[in-house]
């Protein structure tokens, strides 16, 4: 509770330095164990049991840092990354911007991450507790992008609950063309090819692919992917990532270039969500992203078909406590609809 003292001075300092202080501040914290929570707010998704459906999104803990300190404080899984292949710096700075009046933030960050091998060195170092998704993604440079996408598959497998397949970062120039059906069906036929040879040295943990997409997209790219999604076996779609669109802000850093996300979002991403849940016919589990900020945004995703929700800029500023109070809002809502769990809930 005292996030909203701390908040404008928070505020006073360059968004990305502030980012980079609340991870040190985070590894430097005492470790937390992760709350319980009511068993009413568990769901199933991709044969693993979630204990809440409200997640942390890609772009927070790029490096795998503080996975743990992030289940500690409440959220129900934590997914970290991107990680390309090799570390590579991403865009020169300035690159991360708050638009407080509008509740947003803009980011052209470029997959600056320090690549897969120091990741999975940390992850491989924690005490399996908790979900964590591993999202990858392909370097600049690569010359091969299917190709770096099947080894991040293979090397983070084994310390993945899931793996994400980022292709909707509008960061990196030409990937999000790999959402086009043909260069996506090849990308997928890679990746679970790349997965299937993945195997830790037990073979026993072969984790669920989930696919994330951009909000920018019409009906025909929605039912395309839809359709390859089906045929190719992919475990969850997570709509969505950040969007190139500018609906009306108002802050000064409105025209910058890169991804917009946090509430002017919401409503494109809500739309983009119905409509892959209609093209999907229900097939393929979703994932929520986009402007979640409150309990009832994320009953609203839920109700819309969305299995699990995921959030990041609206931490920016509603502090730490946001998934803990946005999972307990959850319930007031499930009984007032009637439902006992939440899988009853979704769709
Ligand atoms: C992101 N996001 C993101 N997504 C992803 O798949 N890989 C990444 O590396 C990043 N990086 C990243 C950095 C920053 C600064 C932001 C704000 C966002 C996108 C993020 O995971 C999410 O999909 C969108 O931000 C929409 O959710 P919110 O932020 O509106 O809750």
């Amino acid at each position: 509770m005292i996030y909203p003292l701390l908040r404008p001075l928070i505020f006073r300092l360059d968004a990305e330095r502030a980012h980079l202080l609340s991870l040190s501040a985070l590894e430097m914290a005492p470790k937390r164990k992760a709350p319980a929570f009511d068993p009413k707010l568990a769901i199933e998704v991709a044969g693993l049991r979630f204990p809440s459906p409200v997640g942390l999104a890609a772009g927070y803990d790029k490096d795998a840092r503080v996975p743990d300190a992030m289940l500690g404080l409440g959220f129900g899984f934590v997914e970290v990354g991107t990680l390309t292949p090799r570390p590579q710096a991403g865009n020169p700075q300035p690159r991360l911007f708050r638009l407080v009046e509008d509740r947003a933030v803009i980011n052209r960050m470029g997959f600056n991450n320090g690549g897969q091998d120091a990741a999975f060195a940390r992850l491989a170092g924690r005490r399996r507790q908790g979900i964590v998704g591993v999202n990858v993604g392909a370097n600049k440079d690569a010359e091969d992008r299917i190709a770096d996408y099947a080894t991040g598959v293979r090397m983070m497998a084994p310390v993945a609950d899931y793996l994400t397949i980022n292709i909707s970062s509008p960061n990196t120039p030409g990937l999000r063309a790999l959402q086009e059906a043909a260069a996506l069906d090849e990308l997928l036929a890679g990746v679970m090819e790349a997965r299937g040879e993945a195997g830790p040295p037990n073979g026993s943990h072969v984790p669920p692919i989930f696919l994330k997409v951009a909000p920018d997209l019409d009906a025909s790219d929605i039912s395309a992917i839809a359709r390859v999604v089906i045929d190719r076996k992919v475990d969850a779609l997570i709509i969505s990532n950040t969007t190139i669109s500018r609906p009306p802000l108002s802050s000064k850093f409105a025209d910058e270039q890169g991804g917009l996300s946090g509430e002017p979002l919401r409503p494109l991403a809500l739309a983009k969500l119905r409509e892959f849940r209609h093209a999907t016919g229900g097939q393929v589990p979703l994932i929520a992203a986009g402007g979640i900020g409150s309990a009832p945004d994320a009953y609203a995703r839920i109700r819309a078909g969305a299995s699990l929700v995921q959030l990041y800029s609206a931490l920016v500023y509603e502090g730490p406590g946001l998934a803990k109070r946005i999972a307990r809002g959850l319930l007031p809502f499930m009984e007032r609809d009637g439902f006992k769990t939440l899988a009853e809930a979704v769709g």
